[in-house]
């Protein structure tokens, strides 16, 4: 008998961390979504709050490289978001 509620007992622990794998699972999903926003997505995001948004074509690359290194700032942006819009703008000019 007590050996039965023993193995019980370890069987309820496991299940429990189990649940609890799955929830830290589903928890961190949309952040790792997030962070995955191509730089299309953030430039239609970030790049219109401020002022009109502006066409890619509107610049050269060399423009947009230095566009970006003041946007960035103004805009919060991290290092690899303010290159992911960078490659976008670049590749839609
Ligand atoms: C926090 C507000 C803010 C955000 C966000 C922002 N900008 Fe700006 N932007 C400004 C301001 C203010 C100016 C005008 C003054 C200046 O050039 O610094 C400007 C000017 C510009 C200009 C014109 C520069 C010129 O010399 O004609 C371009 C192009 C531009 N922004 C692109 C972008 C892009 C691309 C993004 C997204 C990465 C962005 N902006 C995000 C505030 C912002």
């Amino acid at each position: 008998m007590k050996r039965l509620v023993y193995k019980s007992t370890v069987g309820l622990l496991l299940m429990s961390m189990g649940v609890f794998a799955l929830a830290l699972a589903v928890l961190e999903a949309p952040v790792a979504a997030q962070s995955e926003k191509g730089g299309a997505k953030l430039w239609a995001e970030n790049c219109g709050r401020c002022h009109l948004i502006r066409s890619p074509k509107e610049r050269s690359d060399r423009e947009w490289e230095i566009i970006m290194q003041h946007m960035r700032t103004r805009a919060y942006l991290t290092g690899k978001e303010s290159r992911r819009i960078l490659e976008f703008l670049k590749s839609a000019n």
